[in-house]
């Protein structure tokens, strides 16, 4: 099916690579256009380059207060508008808990937390003033639905991400803006070859094994790949998911139930 998300204009964080990449092509293919916005421009302008057409590159950082508003202002200034936020960026990180400093600490909870609760804000002001209502998509995990030994901070981080787009859900419907989350169980590519580098090295595997061991883990096989997520995406910013508010779906091939 093509065109669900016709005239609608998206950004999407951390849309250089991985996931965010796969689902700015797929909005692309819905018909609506795409900010990517990384902090890394250069990806971000060659990932909008191979997109074509309706796909334009922001530099983001979502750290920054700074950066957020005026990456918000320049995809309103090339896009005419944001319907559709999806909050992807994030970083991982894994440590036995007697190794965590308080930098990676901060660090992963300023991208993968405080980056969503303040790009919601920015993206949700735009939309409360130019009426109309919006969507907003989360990035949560697996890892938000309970702890792993070596990934404490990261866990917590997406526990929170599932936390706050509950309260933004239920602050922002009466404005028709509906946020939502999606929580991706493991997904190959260059964020997974991270992952797998992090248990390489603290469970003594060779690189690779960690991979074969999740993927065969997951009752349906396999890892997941980027696209298996897009189906949700599209499903969520669009107008059949009116009547949805405040939930995190889970896409992870059966991995987790709740
Ligand atoms: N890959 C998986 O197995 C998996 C599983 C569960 C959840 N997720 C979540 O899905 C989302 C996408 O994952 P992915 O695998 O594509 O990750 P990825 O690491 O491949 O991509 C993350 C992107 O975010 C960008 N980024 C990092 N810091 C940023 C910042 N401060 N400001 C703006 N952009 C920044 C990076 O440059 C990169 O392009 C993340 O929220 C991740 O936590 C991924």
């Amino acid at each position: 099916m093509n065109g669900r998300l016709r005239g609608k204009c998206a950004l999407i964080t951390g849309a250089g690579r991985g996931i965010g990449a796969a689902f700015a092509e797929a909005y692309l293919r819905e018909g609506a256009r795409v900010a990517i916005a990384d902090i890394d421009l250069a990806r971000a302008k060659a990932t909008a380059d191979a997109l074509g057409e309706g796909a334009v590159a922001v530099h983001m950082d979502v750290t920054d207060q700074a950066s957020i508003e005026s990456a918000v202002a320049e995809t309103v200034a090339q896009l005419g508008r944001i319907d559709i936020l999806i909050n992807n960026a994030a970083l991982f990180t894994a440590a036995p808990l007697v190794e965590i400093t308080r930098e990676d600490y901060a660090r992963v909870f300023e991208i993968n937390v405080a980056g969503v609760l303040f790009t919601m804000q920015a993206v949700a002001r735009h939309m409360i003033e130019r009426g109309g209502g919006g969507r907003i998509i989360n990035m949560a995990s697996q890892a938000g639905r309970r702890g792993e030994p070596l990934v404490a901070v990261y866990c917590a981080s997406k526990a929170a991400v599932i936390s706050l787009t509950q309260s933004a859900a239920l602050n922002l419907i009466p404005h028709g803006i509906n946020v939502n989350a999606i929580a991706p169980g493991v997904v190959d590519g260059e964020h997974w070859d991270g992952v797998d580098a992090f248990f390489a090295k603290y469970e003594d595997k060779p690189l690779g094994q960690k991979k074969r061991e999740v993927g065969a883990a997951v009752p349906h096989g396999r890892m997941g790949r980027a696209d298996d997520l897009t189906g949700m995406a599209i499903f969520l910013a669009s107008d059949e998911a009116d009547y949805i508010v405040a939930q995190t779906y889970n896409v992870d091939g059966g991995q987790w139930m709740s």
